[in-house]
């Protein structure tokens, strides 16, 4: 039995609708914190379990007879590591066989507060708990380009706070398929794999791409964080997100999520989206 958490959410519920391509749903379980998000689940034969990263009992209940458990990391701005510790600790009181964790890639060695140091600390506990691991250092999301630059086309200029870095984006539809690929495949005991994109790109590229595809000049301009900050919280982000999503700025400056792997081109079997087609797919759909 395969279970993942988080499947009410993007990667975990992408993960399982791979898993189905392959699994049996009667192999597939799912942890859930509110079950009637998951209906669609139940109704495919998923074994639909439910629990919270901060009730031990019930994680351990929900664990019972699970061989391989997808572990998807809990979201910012909470007690990420201690949720993580208590899903690992109750893995291991009830003999789950293969633990994989999705970390975040870091292909340098700047540290990303609310990220990289509960990663860091999860990936530690993990390592030192005895259960066999698997780690996943995913790659930055296409889909989370949108929260730093905006979701519509930039009139004439994108303003941003990363430099010249770059970020090896990752679909994550297309992670899920190689998450999922991970899990039902043979060797993958106590590795460490990136699970980046096939290229990384500056946001100069980015400005290119754009420019291309609406066929006006739009430019790049690299700012600091702090007007960085003030354009997000005057576009009605809260300060917290706002300088949050600056950080992944520093990140990107950092050289933290350029690393290219080709890791997830080999399990897709295929070139994972580039940069020109994501931004296509995603911003000049109506066109
Ligand atoms: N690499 C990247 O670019 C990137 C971007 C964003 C996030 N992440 C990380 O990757 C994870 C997965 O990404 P995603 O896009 O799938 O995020 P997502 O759509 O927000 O899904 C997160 C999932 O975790 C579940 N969850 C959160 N707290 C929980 C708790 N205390 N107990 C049980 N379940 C809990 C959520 O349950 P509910 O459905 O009940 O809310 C949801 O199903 C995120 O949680 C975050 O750690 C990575």
């Amino acid at each position: 039995m395969i279970l993942v958490t988080g499947a009410t959410g993007g990667l975990g519920h992408q993960t399982i609708d791979f898993l189905l391509t392959t699994t049996p749903a009667a192999e597939i379980a799912a942890l859930v914190r509110d079950i009637d998000k998951a209906t669609d689940l139940i109704e495919q034969g998923v074994d639909v379990r439910q629990a919270d990263y901060v009730d031990y009992p019930a994680l351990v209940e929900a664990f019972r007879g699970v061989d391989k458990l997808l572990l998807v990391s809990a979201v910012a701005f909470t007690d990420r590591l201690q949720q993580h510790r208590n899903v690992i600790d109750a893995a291991k009181e009830v003999g789950v066989k293969h633990l994989f964790y999705t970390s975040i890639q870091r292909s340098s060695d700047f540290v990303m507060p609310e990220v990289t140091e509960s990663d860091l600390a999860t990936e530690a506990y993990l390592k030192a708990s005895g259960l066999t691991y698997t780690i996943l250092k995913n790659g930055y999301y296409f889909e989370g380009l949108g929260y730093l630059i905006g979701s519509e086309v930039p009139a004439t200029e994108i303003r941003f706070s990363a430099g010249d870095g770059k970020i090896a984006f990752v679909k994550r539809t297309e992670l899920a398929a190689a998450t999922a690929a991970l899990l039902t495949g043979e060797g993958h005991e106590n590795q460490e794999y990136t699970l980046s994109g096939s290229e990384a790109y500056s946001f100069n590229d980015i400005a290119r791409e754009f420019s291309a595809l609406a066929g006006r000049l739009i430019t790049y301009k690299s700012i600091e964080e702090a007007p960085y900050v003030a354009q997000k919280v005057a576009a009605g982000f809260p300060d917290m997100v706002a300088t949050f999503l600056a950080q992944w700025g520093a990140a990107a400056q950092a050289g933290m999520l350029a690393g290219t792997s080709d890791t997830v081109e080999r399990l897709l079997g295929r070139q994972p989206t580039s940069l020109g087609e994501y931004l296509k797919a995603t911003y000049f759909s109506g066109n």
